[in-house]
């Protein structure tokens, strides 16, 4: 998830590009570049913001100047830290052909051995780099090949996804441009042409785009463009015309960052697992943990510790690596962890998790772990940041950038990974080659689901009119949704500011169930699993002391329907998958009776994205 800009046609081109890369900036805020022609290929990147980029620029613009082509990026690191070298654009080592990519290169490692071994030297430690260099290959075997030529020829070579720009002075005065998995637009000025990741650095110039589908590049030049499928079959594009706001542009047409997080979570499930599941091999890749897998295996006992919703999901991992690599697991809130000296060796692996990997509690308990010599692994979000340095081995969320306050996107991806992590350490040891395909193909269909799912917006709007004023909210699961029902009540308090509770089901009776009347909304995750029969004995208790029931069913369920006032219904699956499925109404939910409280969902009150204190 970074920022692509490109620009072609009769004005200067470097502020062109450095305005369109802040309106992106929300993408991806890293480190930033710009790569322009005139002549020759010059550019600059650097780590840091746009702001810096652009200053940097300002200082010396001279080598910029009568550039009136030129591609610009600013990035969210998967591969390799936020850096000046890991900043794009990228290029060959005649500094002739520069590039700019978003998306992962799947079978990058493989690439990059092969070109190493005849002679490329890599500058940065991207996926991306493999990618300048193939073409930079392609076009040296032969020279009188077109720059598009070059790019499908490399492109040929790729697994994965990518949105890209590339220019070079060898062939001037266009911009090849191609897409799979990663969006790309086309604006359509008079005699210019803008090119971006969407519409939000377009549409201050224009308001005519062209969007290009997978599969198909462009060749833009100042006359026009020229759309092909990677094949090199010409297809036909339609122009269509934004009516967008600006803002609206940057939350992707959605009113909220907080919703466009939710509803993107099909596509962050599918970048999660992209070239780590291998369903049909039955394995998973991990390369961030793989010099460690063995000694994971080998722990005595698996610690998680975490804050909030990441702890959340580290109570889901706690259930999954028991369960499927039956390695003894506990979960402590990192604040805790750090001052109750913990019995801790160096028997003992340490996971800590944290979307934004600086929170002062959980960073704490990383060190405390360290010094006690347990292993210390993390699950992070922010490519770079303090606790994946600090941390002996990790694996990244790949969740893009999280901006709305309450996490959504960055829980589910942790769970993914969580699951993943606990087929990884399964293998050889807990599980059979047969379960483990049928596992992988259970959570690759995930995505689908969760689209499935995002299809019952509606119906949760209606639910959230009629609880909108409620003034307390108890979520009730058993087993893998326990820890989700603590997860939406979590949700529902920290935006809407009304009160929730959540518990396991079965403990209502050692409580709870006194403050059950019938203005006491009760949400169950009631979902076919081996618990299922002792939930709806739960929703009957509730029922009889006249509880407003929602709950959360399988499809095709009628029991619950004849219990619950509202019922939303989703894709049956195991219970391991569930919590990734169940989740989703439950954002829906808190969002919708937020937003009708008039909510600043995206900032709540009081609250920060990243708690740096104590
Ligand atoms: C809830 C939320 C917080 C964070 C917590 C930990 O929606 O966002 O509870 O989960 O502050 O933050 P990270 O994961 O960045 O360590």
């Amino acid at each position: 998830m970074c920022g692509i800009v490109g620009y072609i046609g009769m004005r200067e081109a470097a502020p062109i590009l450095l305005s369109g890369l802040q309106r992106l900036e929300y993408r991806g805020y890293d480190s930033a570049g710009i790569a322009l022609q005139n002549g020759g290929l010059p550019f600059m990147k650097q780590k840091g913001s746009v702001g810096a980029l652009l200053a940097a620029y300002e200082e010396s613009p001279a080598k910029m100047v009568g550039a009136t082509l030129g591609i610009g990026h600013t990035r969210w690191a998967t591969h390799g830290d936020p850096s000046d070298r890991n900043a794009h654009p990228h290029l060959n080592a005649d500094e002739d052909i520069a590039l700019i990519h978003n998306g992962i290169v799947e079978n990058y490692s493989l690439l990059r051995k092969e070109l190493i071994s005849e002679g490329y030297a890599f500058l940065s430690d991207t996926d991306s780099e493999v990618l300048v260099h193939l073409v930079d290959r392609i076009w040296k075997t032969d020279p009188s090949l077109s720059l598009e030529a070059v790019v499908r020829a490399a492109l040929r070579h790729v697994e994965g996804a990518y949105g890209l720009c590339v220019i070079s002075p060898r062939d001037p005065d266009k911009i090849v441009v191609a897409r799979k998995g990663s969006p790309l637009v086309i604006g359509i000025g008079e005699g210019e042409y803008f090119i971006a990741s969407d519409a939000a650095p377009i549409v201050e110039h224009t308001k005519k785009v062209v969007y290009l589908s997978d599969g198909e590049m462009a060749v833009v030049t100042r006359e026009g463009y020229q759309v092909k499928t990677i094949e090199n079959v010409e297809t036909e594009k339609v122009i269509t015309e934004l009516d967008f706001s600006l803002e609206k542009i940057e939350k992707g047409g959605f009113e909220h960052f907080m919703l466009k997080e939710i509803f993107e979570q099909p596509e962050v499930m599918r970048d999660v697992m992209r070239g780590r599941v291998r369903t049909e091999e039955g394995r998973v890749v991990l390369g961030g943990i793989e010099d460690y897998l063995d000694r994971l295996k080998q722990a005595k006992r698996i610690v998680i510790c975490a804050c909030g919703t990441s702890w959340h999901a580290g109570l889901i991992g706690e259930y999954l690596i028991e369960d499927f690599a039956r390695i003894p697991v506990e979960v402590d809130y990192a604040s805790e962890f750090r001052y109750r000296n913990p019995i801790i060796g160096p028997d003992d692996v340490v996971i800590v998790i944290s979307q934004s990997g600086e929170t002062a509690d959980t960073l704490a308990a990383l060190r405390a772990a360290k010094e006690k010599g347990a292993m210390v692994m993390g699950i992070c979000n922010v490519v770079g940041s303090t606790i994946p340095r600090e941390t002996m081995c990790g694996i990244y969320t790949h969740a893009g950038p999280e901006v709305g306050v309450a996490s959504t996107k960055a829980f589910t991806a942790q769970v993914i990974v969580l699951y993943m992590l606990a087929l990884a350490l399964s293998k050889g040891r807990t599980i059979s080659h047969d379960e483990m395909r049928l596992s992988l193909k259970e959570l690759s269909q995930v995505p689908e689901h969760a689209a499935k799912i995002l299809e019952l917006d509606a119906q949760i709007q209606t639910i959230a009119e009629s609880f909108k004023d409620a003034r307390n909210f108890l979520y009730l699961g058993r087993g893998y949704n326990f820890p989700v029902a603590l997860e939406g009540a979590l949700k529902l308090k920290e935006i809407s500011y009304i009160h929730a509770e959540g518990y396991p089901a079965a403990e209502m009776k050692h409580g709870p169930i006194a403050l059950i009347d019938e203005d006491m909304p009760v949400i169950f995750i009631a979902t076919r699993d081996s618990s299922y029969n002792k939930i709806l004995s739960n929703i009957e208790e509730v029922r009889s002391r006249k509880g407003r029931v929602i709950a959360i069913a399988s499809e095709g369920d009628t029991e619950v329907a004849r219990l619950a006032e509202h019922v939303i219904y989703i894709p049956q699956a195991s219970a391991q998958i569930m919590p990734l499925l169940t989740v989703i109404p439950l954002q829906l939910l808190s969002y919708h009776i937020a937003t009708r409280r008039g909510c600043n969902v995206d900032r709540p009150r009081n609250l920060a994205k990243s708690v740096t204190v104590e």
